[in-house]
């Protein structure tokens, strides 16, 4: 069982059976339910796991227990992912107490009806805390960072942020590694599970950050993902940046959706003129065929972003229609576009492209849209060499 420090004991599990996160995530290296418990004068656990997963947790939970019984059960996030196992935990552990913030206490019986938690729960606001004997849990919260309900707390015995969603990642400590500086590639990973769980609460992000910076943060416990305990400025310095849809790095990047391969074909043309030219960095998408979660990171991650799409039944090809809608839900913005439509006898896909990115903030669209009549073409060639330019 691994230590965090002498009294924090790891006893969260590696998910390597489920195929989606959230339905709709690929997760080709799994994920872990990370849960922790501070063994002091008082015993707390602090979140608890998936229910599909309660087996292997509970005996990690017993073995670290080792014979005591827990007085406390700290929820810090009540998503299922994490609270699957809160029912049982009230019914083994009759005495146990319920700390969660007034929102968290408010859902919990839609989660478990039948279930009474008057009388066992503590609330807890900003600045609340707990003490447990030489560790006590400042509770500070983090409204929409994922969930309205959801709190983070930090002891400052050891410096250890219990940071729920937040510094979360894809990936299998199994396979990751269990500290931030035995994972290959923490960005990765981190980057696509931001943009897709928290990518449109940057704002109560930067809220949070704000929040946090007042405390000496030494190790950062999250949810999913790898414990964080060195070069913590590196993680902290690219939340800042994905909280506020800054540009994490410089380059275009290109999705397009194609049909029949025309389309295609313009926008590898593109990302040869780019590469000529000298762009530091081309990333390219087949939107038909990639991760969507993988490209919602993409446009995220650059500055500056090309759609290509085919005109399909009258408007929109639905994987191009599909992607941007993503990005609206996400809060895409502060981003220069470029717009490549196709269409053989009537275009239409431009059109509505340009309609959708009207419909997010702080959207410059570079002009002229360029349009391909069924292939390429001498002029798509000069177009896009005016566009690379614009786009450099
Ligand atoms: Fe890992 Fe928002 O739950």
């Amino acid at each position: 069982m691994k230590k965090i420090s002498d009294d924090i004991v790891y006893i969260g599990v590696d998910d390597l059976k489920l195929d989606l996160f959230e339905s709709q995530y690929p997760l080709p290296e799994g994920i872990s339910y990370n849960s922790y418990l501070i063994k002091d004068e008082k015993v707390a656990v602090l979140d608890t796991v998936d229910g599909s997963m309660a087996g292997e947790w509970k005996a990690n939970l017993a073995e670290a227990l080792n014979g005591r019984k827990p007085d406390y059960l700290v929820l810090h996030h009540i998503e299922p992912d994490h609270a699957g196992v809160v029912g049982w935990m009230v019914a083994e552990y009759p005495d146990l107490q319920i700390v969660a913030s007034a929102k968290a206490i408010s859902m919990l019986p839609q989660f478990f009806p039948g279930i009474d938690f008057s009388g066992r729960s503590v609330a807890v606001k900003d600045g609340d805390s707990l003490e447990l004997g030489e560790h006590t849990l400042q509770f500070f919260t983090a409204p929409m960072v994922h969930w309205p309900e959801v709190i983070v707390s930090y002891d400052s015995a050891t410096g250890c942020l219990f940071s729920a969603d937040a510094f979360g990642k894809f990936g299998a400590l199994s396979r990751c590694g269990f500290f931030g500086e035995d994972d290959g590639d923490w960005a990765c990973e981190a980057r696509r599970y931001y943009f897709n769980i928290c990518g449109k609460y940057g704002n109560p992000v930067t809220t949070l950050l704000t929040k946090l910076s007042k405390l000496d943060v030494k190790v950062v416990c999250p949810l999913h993902g790898p414990i964080l305990r060195s070069n913590l400025e590196y993680y902290l310095n690219l939340y800042k940046t994905w909280a506020s849809y800054g540009v994490e790095s410089e380059g275009v990047f290109i999705a397009y959706a194609s049909i029949h391969g025309a389309t295609a074909k313009v926008a590898e043309q593109l990302a040869d003129i780019l590469r000529a030219k000298g762009c530091p960095k081309v990333a390219i998408a087949d939107l038909c065929r990639t991760d969507i979660a993988e490209d919602i990171e993409d446009a995220f991650r650059y500055g500056k972003m090309v759609i290509a799409a085919s005109t399909y039944d009258g408007t929109l090809f639905p994987p191009m229609h599909s992607f941007l809608w993503h990005l609206q839900v996400k809060a895409y913005q502060k981003r220069t576009v470029a717009i490549i439509e196709n269409g053989s006898w009537a275009p239409a896909s431009g059109k509505v492209m340009r309609e959708m990115l009207s419909a997010m903030k702080e959207i410059d669209i570079i002009e002229p849209v360029v349009t391909i009549k069924s292939a390429p073409d001498a002029a798509t060639t000069a177009a896009l060499e005016a566009l690379a330019t614009s786009l450099l």
